[in-house]
């Protein structure tokens, strides 16, 4: 007969599990068991009707999806305008943040009001709206020179990052400043952010519903930096930001225009840095998109840096 598996065995196969699932942090001391707290939330919910339910619970008893979500738009709201008034939703009573649509409505408010990046950053880190928050460690807002003629927009960070606070500081972002030293950039002289400042778990993709919440936030960063290029690095962030509906290898290495709502920003797409650490046969289209980089930073030298 088989040897039954010892104890330790198990575990390291539920660990082993949890890490392939991207459960690679611990977010507190002690476990919490959120079954048997949905199923309390679900039987207070059943004993007092009329109440809003806790997401939890609501979640645990329908079978209805969730409402989709807001698309993110590829022109910026002008600032200010059309907002609605009203104070930024309270975090429910579970301390869940508030559904998708009114967070993306507090994001654009929160956003909107910052008058320089200090306070952009500091309304980042007091936004509770993306649920991203709650797992990663730390805001990773940005690196480099909020000078900068060019900034470099991600997808979101990875494990370095959210333990550093600081974007691109792992293996690709090792291979980003090779790629911008080659054209004469580094890090005092390029401005360096993500389309969602927290990292998402096990580094998936950010949700549509996540981006839309974090979007009003970038559009402001690139507002506020005013970079004469944006380059958007890989595919998620050329959709987001530059409404790219081909898929990057088509798209890579078109200008287009990027609106801030006051002037229009010179903008490209390129491969995504973890993408040429897979494949590096792509390095050499990235290599003619940063010649064009390099070109038009010295095209549109405008007395700046
Ligand atoms: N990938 C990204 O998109 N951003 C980072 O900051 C790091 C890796």
């Amino acid at each position: 007969m088989a040897d039954l598996p010892s104890d330790r065995d198990v575990l390291m196969d539920i660990l082993a599990f949890h890490l392939e699932a991207g459960v690679d942090v611990a977010l507190g001391e002690e476990p919490v068991d959120r079954f048997a707290e949905s199923a309390a939330e679900v039987r207070t919910a059943g004993a007092a009707p009329g109440r809003p339910r806790p997401a939890a619970a609501a979640a645990a008893s329908s079978a209805l999806p969730p409402p989709p979500a807001p698309p993110p738009s590829a022109m910026p709201a002008p600032a200010g305008r059309g907002m609605p008034a009203r104070p930024p939703a309270a975090p429910a009573e579970t301390g869940a943040p508030p559904p998708p649509d009114i967070a993306a409505l507090d994001a654009r408010a929160a956003a909107a009001s910052a008058a320089n990046l200090d306070s952009l950053r500091v309304l980042l880190e007091g936004f509770d709206g993306c649920p991203l928050k709650a797992t990663a460690t730390r805001l990773v807002f940005a690196d480099g020179n909020p000078q900068a003629r060019i900034m470099f927009v991600g997808e979101a960070p990875g494990r370095e990052e959210d333990i550093e606070g600081k974007p691109f500081v792992g293996r690709s972002g090792k291979l980003l400043d090779r790629m911008m030293a080659a054209i004469g950039l580094d890090r005092g002289s390029a401005y360096i952010a993500n389309v969602v400042p927290w990292r998402p778990p096990g580094n998936r993709t950010p949700t549509p519903q996540e981006t839309a919440i974090c979007l009003p936030f970038i559009r402001r960063q690139i507002e506020l930096v005013n970079p004469d290029v944006l380059v958007c690095l890989g595919g998620p962030s050329a959709q987001t930001l530059l409404g790219i509906t081909d898929g990057i290898t088509k798209a890579r290495g078109r200008w287009l225009d990027y609106q801030t709502g006051r002037r229009s920003i010179a903008a490209l797409a390129t491969f995504h840095p973890a993408y040429l650490l897979r494949t590096p046969l792509g390095k050499r289209m990235v290599w003619r998109d940063f010649l064009a980089i390099r070109r038009r930073l010295e095209e549109t030298r405008n007395g700046r840096m």
